[in-house]
C-alpha cells in the first residue's frame, strides 16, 4: 500500500554530520514533490470556473450556470465536471498501492523518475486537451505521478535528511503544498486575464514545470544509504552516507541503519501486526486523523473556491483573486504552525484550530442561509460578501495551523517501528480516499444541502475536536522509541491496552503534558 508518505520521526538520535550539498538538493526535489501535489489541488477550482472552459468541456454546465437563475446553490453541480476534479485522487490512491512495492524493491529514485515523468505526460495532455476524456486521462496520469511522487518523495527527504531535520522537513512538505496550492490560485488569476481561449490550457500546462525538476532532479540524485542497504550493497551504502554526511565518521549511524533495516525485514505481517490490541490507539489514530482532516470540508475552498465564491454572485475576477487571498492565508498560517508546534505542542494547535473552524463555518453558514434562503435566490452586499472572505480566510487559518500539517505529522510519528510501514499506508490512503470523496460530491451536496452544507462541515469540525480533546495525548517532544508510554499513560488507552510484561516501560519516563 501507499506506506512511508509523509514519514517524519522526531525525537531521532543526533549523529553528527553537516548540511551538505546534497542534503539542499534534495529539499529542493523534496519541495517540487510538495508543489506538484499543491499545484493540482489549487488549479482544477479556477479552470472549472472560466467560462470559455466550461463552454468548451462542460456546456452543459455552462447553459446551466448562465440560464437558472432561481437557485444559485445548483448552477455548478454536474458529476462530470466533479470527475475532473476527483479522478486525480483515485487514480493517486491506487497508484500508491504499487509505487509502495516500486520504492522498495527498486529504490526511491527510480519511483520518483516514473512519477515526474507520467506527471509530465499528464500535464502535456491536459494542456493541449481538445475533449472531455483527454482532459480525464491526463487528470488520471497526474494522479499516478501524485501516487509515485508522495510516497518516494516524503521517504527519500527523511531518508537523506539528518535526523535532527527531519520533523522541520515534514512540515515543510506541507508548506510546499500550499505554495503550490498559492501559486496555482495566482496562475489561474493571470490566465484568466488572457483574450481569447487558451488561458485555462497554460493553467493547465504549466504543471510541467516542478514535473521537469523533479525528474530531472531524480536523473541526478543518488538512490538512499537506506535504500541500498535494503537491496544488499552495504559498500555501496557506506560511501553514500560518506557523502551525504560530508564526513567519514559514519559508522554508529550505518550500525543503526542495518539494524533498522534488519529489524524492518523480520516484520513480515506489517497488516496482521497492526490488528493486534495493543495497537489498538495507534490503528484507531491512523484512520480518525486523515478521515477528520478531509471532513474539515477544507478542500471545498481548495478545490472550489472560485467556484462557491461565484455560486454566491461574485464576479468571475473577484472569486479568482478571493481564492489568492485565502491562497496566501493558508501558507502564512503554516508557518504559525511549523514554529509553534514544538514549543506548544500538538493538542493546543488542534483545539483552538477546530474552535475557530467551528465558529467561521457557523457564521457564514447563518449569513449564506440569511441571503440566499433555501429556494437560493438574492444576492451579497459588497460588506456581506466581504465578510464572508474574512470569515473563510479565518477558517483556513485555522486548519493550516493545526489538521493541515498536523493532519500529516501526528500519524507519522506515533507508530512503532513494527506497524510503521503499515501504519503509514493506511493514514496515506484514507486520506486520499476522502479527498476523493469530497472533491467527487461537493457540488452535488452544495445543491441539496445548500447553505447548510456549511453547517454539516462544522457539525464533523466539532466531532473531531472533542475526539482529539478525549483521545489524542500530548506527542511534543516525546521520542519516537518511547512514545508507546503516551498511551499507557493515557487515561482511557491506558485502561484498554493488553497488560503485557513490558520491560521498555521502565525506560525513563518522558515529559507528557496531556
Ligand atoms: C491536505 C490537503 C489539503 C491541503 C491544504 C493538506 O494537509 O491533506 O487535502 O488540500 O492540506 O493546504
Amino acid at each position: 500500500m501507499a506506506e512511508g508518505g509523509f514519514v517524519s520521526q522526531g525525537g531521532a538520535k543526533s549523529y553528527g554530520g553537516n548540511m551538505t550539498v546534497f542534503v539542499l538538493i534534495t529539499c529542493v526535489v523534496a519541495a517540487t514533490g510538495g508543489l506538484i501535489f499543491g499545484y493540482d489541488i489549487g488549479i482544477s477550482g479556477g479552470v472549472t470556473s472560466m467560462d470559455v472552459f466550461l463552454k468548451d468541456f462542460f456546456p452543459s454546465v455552462y447553459t446551466n450556470m448562465k440560464e437558472t437563475h432561481e437557485n444559485q446553490y445548483c448552477k455548478f453541480d454536474s458529476q462530470l465536471l466533479t470527475t475532473f476534479t476527483s479522478s486525480l485522487y483515485i487514480a493517486g490512491l491506487i497508484a500508491s498501492f504499487f509505487a509502495s512495492t516500486m520504492t522498495r524493491l527498486f529504490g526511491r529514485r527510480p519511483s520518483m523518475l516514473f512519477g515526474g515523468a507520467v506527471f509530465l505526460a499528464g500535464s502535456a495532455i491536459n494542456g493541449a486537451a481538445t475533449n472531455v476524456a483527454m482532459l480525464i486521462i491526463g487528470r488520471i496520469l497526474l494522479g499516478i505521478g501524485i501516487g509515485f511522487a508522495n510516497q518516494s518523495v516524503p521517504l527519500y527527504l527523511s531518508e537523506m535528511a539528518p535526523a535532527k531535520l527531519r520533523g522541520g522537513l515534514n512540515m515543510g512538505f506541507q508548506l510546499a503544498i500550499t505554495i503550490g496550492i498559492l501559486a496555482a490560485n495566482l496562475v489561474n488569476y493571470g490566465t484568466a486575464q488572457i483574450k481569447g481561449s487558451y488561458g485555462w490550457r497554460i493553467s493547465l500546462a504549466l504543471a510541467a514545470v516542478p514535473a521537469i525538476i523533479m525528474t530531472v532532479g531524480a536523473i541526478f540524485l543518488p538512490d538512499t544509504p537506506n535504500s541500498l542497504i535494503e537491496r544488499n550493497q552495504p559498500e555501496k551504502a557506506k560511501n553514500m552516507l560518506r557523502k551525504i554526511r560530508g564526513t567519514d565518521s559514519i559508522e554508529e549511524e550505518y550500525k543503526n541503519l542495518v539494524e533498522a533495516s534488519e529489524a524492518s525485514k523480520k516484520v513480515t505481517h506489517p497488516w496482521k501486526n497492526i490488528l493486534q490490541k495493543k495497537y489498538r490507539p495507534q490503528l484507531v489514530m491512523s484512520i480518525a486523523i486523515p478521515f477528520f482532516q478531509q471532513l474539515t470540508g477544507i478542500n471545498v475552498i481548495m478545490f472550489y473556491a472560485p467556484v462557491l465564491f461565484k455560486t454566491i454572485g461574485f464576479a468571475d475576477d473577484a472569486s479568482l483573486m478571493s481564492a489568492v487571498i485565502s491562497g496566501f492565508v493558508n501558507t502564512i498560517a503554516t508557518v504559525v504552525s511549523i514554529v509553534t508546534v514544538d514549543r506548544y505542542g500538538r493538542r493546543i494547535l488542534f483545539l483552538e484550530g477546530g474552535v475557530q473552524m467551528f465558529i467561521s463555518q457557523m457564521i457564514i453558514g447563518v449569513m449564506i442561509g440569511k441571503v440566499f434562503g433555501v429556494s437560493g435566490t438574492g444576492s451579497l452586499t459588497k460588506g456581506q460578501a466581504d465578510v464572508v472572505v474574512f470569515l473563510i480566510c479565518t477558517y483556513v487559518a485555522a486548519f493550516a495551523w493545526s489538521w493541515g500539517p498536523l493532519g500529516w505529522l501526528v500519524p507519522s510519528e506515533i507508530f512503532p517501528l513494527e506497524i510503521r510501514s503499515a501504519g503509514q499506508s493506511i493514514n496515506v490512503s484514507v486520506n486520499l480516499l476522502f479527498t476523493f470523496v469530497i472533491a467527487q460530491v461537493f457540488l452535488t451536496l452544495l445543491c441539496h444541502l445548500k447553505f447548510g452544507l456549511f453547517f454539516f462541515f462544522a457539525g464533523w469540525v466539532l466531532i473531531m475536536t472533542i475526539f482529539i480533546y478525549i483521545f489524542l495525548p500530548e506527542t511534543k517532544n516525546v521520542p519516537i522509541e518511547e512514545m508507546h508510554l503516551v498511551w499507557k499513560k493515557h487515561w482511557f488507552w491506558g485502561k484498554n491496552l493488553p497488560n503485557e510484561a513490558d520491560p521498555s516501560l521502565q525506560l525513563s519516563e518522558p515529559k507528557i503534558t496531556a
